[in-house]
């Protein structure tokens, strides 16, 4: 048994958790998590900035909360996990900072985390609600968030993830905006507070028509498994602005909605379905904030011959629970630093997978 603390703040949800490792199980004991939504909300999107202050103030009641609701000291922890790339450079750094002093002061091995795999592993994380999920190998995963889309075929369990996990299972990923992004973007230019997803998703689901309006599908070719949404705005705007001088939009809301859903959710769909044929996976597995979509569950429950796993919806977007796991499974491998090789170690923005 092992107890990690797992630290989050790659963008703008601040974040701390504290999680049991045990016999391949993977227990979130507390999480606590300051969400910057509002702060950005008048701005329309993130601002790298703003987020890496916030971060700064948050950083340590966040981590002491979850400390206290688990009623564990730091002296307690096995490991101190922390995500170090990819994200918003400030904004990493200042997780980075606080876990490599916690882990200095108290003697405590670091575990650096890149942000996807711990998107993976949040599928594996016990729900209080509906237990230790059951996701068969080979598994297909669709990461579907506001900074990545991508396919994954994973062959084995958590516990044998090689470091290389991310690079050897990719099959496929977004050649330009994410599929949260596009959701955004496409709800900014409706007119929805960021982030927009969730208000699309809602003003589909007033009786609007998937295929009332015909919307751009990139990269349509049926063995592509690389995705493009950046020709969705484009089309999204045109739309409206000819609707407006109509001035039919408000009433075309509903239909509108479920067109730009339907043209995110399709593909996202589509080839994930395409590469769990193509691999023979038991189980399709979708993680990332657009897992929260309402129109993308529809869709799996008809289309999917096999079972879909979805995480909780609190460890859908971003949250620590889902980086203790990843640095459960790193030091459980003997891959924990200690002070002469964590002091030096660095955030990185963007990072290879
Ligand atoms: O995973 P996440 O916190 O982002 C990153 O780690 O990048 O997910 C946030 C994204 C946003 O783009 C948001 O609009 C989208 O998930 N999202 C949704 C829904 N709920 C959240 N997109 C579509 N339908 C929803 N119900
Ligand atoms: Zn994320």
């Amino acid at each position: 048994m092992s107890l990690i603390l797992g630290i989050e703040t790659s963008c703008d949800e601040c974040s701390a958790s504290i999680l049991i490792h045990e016999g391949g199980g993977y227990s979130p004991v507390s999480t606590s998590t300051f969400s910057q939504i509002e702060l950005h909300q008048p701005y329309g999107g993130v601002v790298p900035e703003v987020a890496s202050r916030n971060h700064l103030e948050q950083i340590d009641p966040i981590i002491w909360d979850a400390l206290q609701k688990a009623k564990v000291e730091i002296a307690d922890l096995d490991a101190i996990a922390v995500t170090n790339r990819p994200g918003l450079i400030g904004a990493l750094l200042v997780g980075v900072t606080a876990a490599k002093a916690l882990a200095y002061v108290a003697g405590k091995p670091l575990v650096p985390v890149h942000h996807l795999e711990g998107h993976l592993m949040s599928a594996f994380l016990k729900s209080p609600k509906t237990g230790a999920p059951k996701i068969e190998f080979p598994a297909v995963f669709l990461l579907a968030s506001g900074g990545h889309t991508n396919l994954h075929c994973v062959e084995i369990p958590p516990e044998s993830w090689a470091p290389t996990l991310l690079s050897d299972s990719l099959a496929g990923s977004s050649m330009d905006d994410a599929a949260g992004e596009a959701f955004d973007k496409s709800a900014k230019i409706l007119g929805f507070p960021y982030p927009g997803g969730k208000w699309i998703d809602l003003e589909a689901s007033k009786g609007g028509n998937p295929s009332a309006f015909d919307l751009p599908r990139g990269l349509k070719q049926k063995d592509s498994l690389s995705f493009s949404f950046s020709g969705l705005k484009t089309a999204v705007a045109l739309l409206v602005q000819r609707l407006a001088k109509e001035g039919v939009l408000q009433d075309a809301l509903p239909d509108v909605c479920a067109s730009v859903q339907e043209a995110i959710v399709d593909p996202l769909v589509r080839k994930t379905l395409v590469l769990q044929k193509m691999k023979g996976a038991k189980s399709v597995v979708v993680v990332g904030g657009v897992a929260a979509n309402s129109r993308l569950r529809a869709r799996f429950s008809s289309d999917s011959p096999v079972p879909v796993i979805y995480p909780d919806l609190q460890y859908c977007t971003d949250n620590a629970a889902m980086i203790a796991a990843a640095g459960a499974i790193r030091y459980a491998q003997g891959y924990g630093l200690m002070p002469s090789d964590f002091l030096r170690l660095n955030a990185f923005a963007i990072a290879e997978h």
